[in-house]
């Protein structure tokens, strides 16, 4: 359990006192009273400050903010502070700045910028990481370690030039091994030593961030600069773990980023933190897959909700106001979703640089007189009536949607068939026609087990992995059903392609095979047209993007193609193996077709809705020890009705008894006990 130090939901947020005199801290500590907040990220962004130079560490002024947080009960959420090197480190030590994609060595400037294979980088944030807690590990505000921050980006020094090998060298064991999995015979590009490999970037494979020649060594780029970050995460993690044996650890990771394989590095968090930036527009069933892909990076288990902003961005290019009622509805979505704490980014507005206009608990008006800092107030109360008991519930989800990021670099990377090809999108094409059903769903990785799911959507499973066809055909004999779509088992971990007919090790289970694959050209599409109809599918549907050319070899075809010269042939089958079905989807279909194929499949699962559907209301569930939350959330701009059924059951934000028909108000959100 996240919250064993403090049993409730965490409230408070990143609070860089640092940046102002120190009687304003009195002032923020008043106003937190206020705000019902009782932690406190700090030391995020302090490394010049506690350390001014390569021999000298101060933590006077560290020591006086924890100590004035714990005085007034504030939990400290202590970050090492090495998002960002100090200049002098710049200076002195060159190998802590990276060298960009362009190859131009970079100067000091910014932050999550050290380079990740830096020896003094490594050196001296694993030693701060050490000092600190070696000096704060028995301070009684102490509830969670947050290292660095937002690791990201990627480098092309020297440095990791060296290390890359040596990474490669790890992996393949000889250098034949290495020509074959790249596929070096390829362009003349076969190695004979070592040291002839190079970072793929703009000065050698790569363009335009994601184009490439050689996909095989961007793959392997990308997977030794996620390993290089997550190595740098290990030493700190170590170095704080000597002293500080039982406080959680984390890092704040971001949702869908696509440049670090989150699942890999989920191994070695204690607790799953991440932030949540949202834009105005962003569809609410997307934030929803998020939260559940970070929910799902450790197996179910809750997590951080690390950072979100009381009110607007600075970062975005229209850095919307969230509108009355957006941040409290977004915050309980994202417990809804398996969150044990709320938490923003920040606690006070700084005054100076890039973040000033960013929103914050107290803004720069510095009282807590203003809509934002009372909606914040409200939500803290709320939060502090709430207690513990949503703590540690969990979901239960019986469709459980695949997500990998060493399949999206893939994606991303391949040359053709279609630049337009998202692999995010797609995946969110499924989990946001499950959201609309009101349908738990897991995001699951590669590696999960199967056992407890009775529907496992795969959507674009380009790369099959060791064991993954394996591992669905057994979940399908044993009465699972499995779906994929266009564009996957085409090739292996290096992408390699499988010959012999895509997809490849699928093949058998889906029981078609794909010819051809027709790239559209942008605005067109072609039309699903349902031959008999099955459950709620009938009639036609559009569809695009990619369109496979399939034959059925044991599979029935539900719906075909309408137009075209492959008019007639399959683009939806369905193949009974054992005593299940794999369902094959071979172009990117409209959103009418997911609602009423996602509505089928859960028909013939026996999955029902938790609530029937109302456009716009989300609903999800959490539960422990056999008592059921159901949170419903209306992200309308209206009110809207919904049937919360005949049994009565306790809503526990207003205390009410609630059953049958209820007028929920825009942005409203209940959470209902039974
Ligand atoms: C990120 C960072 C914070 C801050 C916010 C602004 O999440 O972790 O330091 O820059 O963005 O939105
Ligand atoms: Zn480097």
């Amino acid at each position: 359990m996240i919250n064993n130090k403090l049993p409730k939901i965490w409230y408070g947020g990143d609070y860089n006192p640092e940046q102002w005199d120190s009687e304003i801290m009195n002032e923020d500590l008043r106003m937190f009273k206020l705000a019902g907040i009782d932690i406190a990220t700090v030391n995020v962004f302090s490394w010049a400050r506690i350390q001014p130079s390569e021999e000298k560490y101060d933590f006077s002024e560290l020591d006086q903010i924890m100590d004035k947080l714990q005085k007034d009960g504030i939990a400290i959420c202590l970050a090492t502070s090495t998002g960002a090197h100090p200049a002098w480190m710049a200076k002195r030590h060159p190998d802590v700045t990276r060298v960009d994609y362009e190859g131009r060595k970079r100067k000091f400037g910014g932050r999550h910028n050290s380079c990740p294979n830096s020896p003094a980088y490594r050196k001296y944030s694993a030693l701060i990481a050490g000092k600190l807690a070696e000096r704060y590990h028995n301070a009684p505000g102490l509830v969670v370690w947050h290292i660095s921050n937002e690791y990201g980006g990627y480098c092309y020094c020297d440095n990791c030039e060296r290390e890359f090998r040596v990474w490669a060298q790890k992996r393949y064991g000889t250098i034949d091994a290495l020509n074959k999995a790249w596929y070096t015979s390829f362009w003349g590009h076969t190695f004979y030593d070592w040291d002839e490999i190079v970072v793929p970037n703009a000065l050698s494979e790569e363009w335009a961030g994601n184009r490439t020649n050689f996909q095989s060594i961007s793959l392997d780029y990308r997977r030794f600069q996620s390993d290089s970050m997550l190595e740098c995460y290990k030493l700190e993690h170590e170095a704080i773990r000597k002293h500080s044996s039982d406080v959680l650890i984390t890092t704040n990771l971001m949702g869908t980023y696509p440049e670090l394989d989150y699942f890999k590095w989920a191994k070695e968090m204690d607790v799953v933190s991440w932030d949540n930036y949202p834009s105005i527009d962003t569809p609410f069933s997307f934030t929803g897959m998020t939260h559940s892909l970070m929910r799902g990076l450790k197996s179910g288990q809750p997590f951080m909700l690390m950072e979100q902003t009381p009110s607007q961005q600075n970062w975005q290019a229209y850095n919307a106001l969230k509108r009355p009622g957006v941040m409290r509805l977004w915050s309980y979505q994202a417990i809804a979703h398996g969150a044990d704490t709320v938490m923003f980014f920040q606690l006070r507005r700084s005054i100076g640089a890039c973040e000033k206009y960013h929103g914050a608990v107290i803004e720069h008006v510095g009282h807590e007189h203003t809509r934002v800092f009372r909606e914040c107030a409200e939500l803290g109360s709320e939060l502090q009536k709430l207690g513990g008991q949503l703590l540690d519930s969990r979901t239960e989800a019986k469709v459980g949607i695949v997500y990998d990021w060493e399949n999206r670099w893939a994606v991303e990377l391949s040359s053709g068939p279609s630049v337009a090809l998202k692999y995010v999108d797609e995946v969110h094409r499924y989990y946001e026609a499950l959201s609309e059903l009101n349908v738990a769903t897991d995001m699951i990785s590669v590696e999960e087990s199967l056992d407890k799911y009775q529907v496992v959507i795969a959507p674009v499973m380009y790369m099959v992995k060791e064991g993954f066809a394996e591992k669905v055909e057994a979940f399908v004999a044993r009465g699972g059903t499995f779906i994929t779509t266009f564009f996957s088992g085409i090739v292996n971990e290096n992408d390699i392609v499988t010959t012999g007919g895509y997809p490849g090790k699928l093949r058998k289970v889906l029981g078609i095979w794909a010819e051809e694959i027709d790239a559209l050209m942008p605005g067109k599409t072609n039309e699903m047209v349902v031959r008999a109809q099955r459950g709620e599918l009938s009639g036609s549907y559009s569809c695009g993007i990619l369109c496979d050319l399939i034959h059925t070899e044991g599979a029935e075809t539900i719906a075909e193609y309408g137009s075209d010269f492959y008019q007639g042939m399959p683009v939806l089958t369905v193949n009974g193996f054992g005593a299940g079905k794999a369902w094959y989807v071979a172009s990117s279909p409209d959103g009418a077709f997911m609602k009423s194929f996602m509505a089928t499949v859960c028909e013939e699962n026996g999955i029902a809705s938790l609530l029937p559907p109302v456009p716009g209301v989300e609903v999800t569930e959490r539960s422990k020890d056999g008592v059921s939350f159901l949170f419903v959330m209306n992200h309308n701009d209206a009110a809207a009705k919904v049937e919360l059924g005949e049994t009565a059951r306790q809503e526990l934000l207003s205390g009410e008894s609630l059953s049958g028909s209820f007028d929920l108000p825009a942005k409203g959100v209940l959470i209902l006990k039974g």
